[in-house]
């Protein structure tokens, strides 16, 4: 049994699920759980998994519940998820939910917060693609809303090489917020169900939405 926290974000591609989660981490001392980095893990490694997700992923369509959830069961196995975690990107489908339920009711655990992170589609488009990071710590950046400090040299590590990710164009982005909306969005009445749904106005700039967030989040892993 545990009473660690485990925290969802929902939002659609852009939504700043992953600025967000980065900034708990830093705020809580949570662990982030991103199935979108550890697809992109994955296909950077080479593994069975990542040459079956890569293709599914460049098309801005939904990797199989199968791959995902053997990627996040192993990591959900390690000590550090104690701390309590912070479900970046998953679930997205009715399956991931159950299974996630099925899992963490094996630990005495349940979900403890579920947040919404409710945007418009259409600037989305512009948030997407207009994002980098840095090429060695990973920190996020946005040619727009958050450039570094000092231009080219990463605020959190120093590094000065940068990456853009191979499914953030127009294109693709339209085709992911489809998939959001047909597979995922559901979930929030599914959460809203149990009773531990919030919603948060995240259209506003990222300093108020984490304000709103760790309101909600302080309460439930102070
Ligand atoms: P994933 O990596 O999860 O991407 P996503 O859900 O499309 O979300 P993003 O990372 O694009 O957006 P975000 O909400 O994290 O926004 P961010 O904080 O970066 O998934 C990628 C792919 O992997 C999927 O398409 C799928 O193929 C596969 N996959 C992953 N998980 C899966 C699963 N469970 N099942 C099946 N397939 C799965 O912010 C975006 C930009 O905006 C940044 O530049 C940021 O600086 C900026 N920004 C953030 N907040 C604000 C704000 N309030 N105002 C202005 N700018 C902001």
């Amino acid at each position: 049994m545990s009473n660690a926290p485990v925290l969802i974000l929902l939002g659609p591609p852009g939504a700043g699920k992953g600025t967000q989660a980065r900034m708990l981490e830093e705020d809580f001392g949570l662990v982030q759980l991103s199935t979108g980095d550890m697809l992109r893990a994955a296909v950077a490694a080479g593994t069975e998994a990542g040459r079956r997700a890569k293709s599914v992923m460049e098309a801005g369509q939904l990797v199989s519940d199968e791959i995902v959830l053997a990627i996040l069961k192993d990591r959900m196995a390690q000590p550090d998820m104690a701390r309590g975690i912070i479900l970046d990107g998953f679930p997205r489908t009715d399956g991931q939910a159950a299974a996630l339920d099925a899992l963490l009711a094996a630990n005495g655990q349940k979900v403890t917060a579920a947040v919404s992170l409710e945007v418009d589609d259409e600037a989305m488009v512009g948030r997407v693609s207009g994002r980098y990071a840095c090429g060695s710590c990973g920190e996020g950046y946005h040619d727009q809303f958050k450039q570094p400090a000092h231009a080219g040299t990463c605020d959190k590590c120093g590094g000065a090489a940068f990456k853009r990710r191979a499914d953030d164009n127009a294109e693709t982005v339209r085709e992911r917020l489809k998939a959001y909306h047909a597979q995922t969005a559901p979930l929030i009445a599914y959460y809203e169900g149990k009773g531990v749904l919030a919603r948060i106005d995240a259209m506003g700039p990222i300093a108020e939405v984490r304000q709103a967030l760790s309101s909600i989040v302080g309460q439930v892993a102070a």
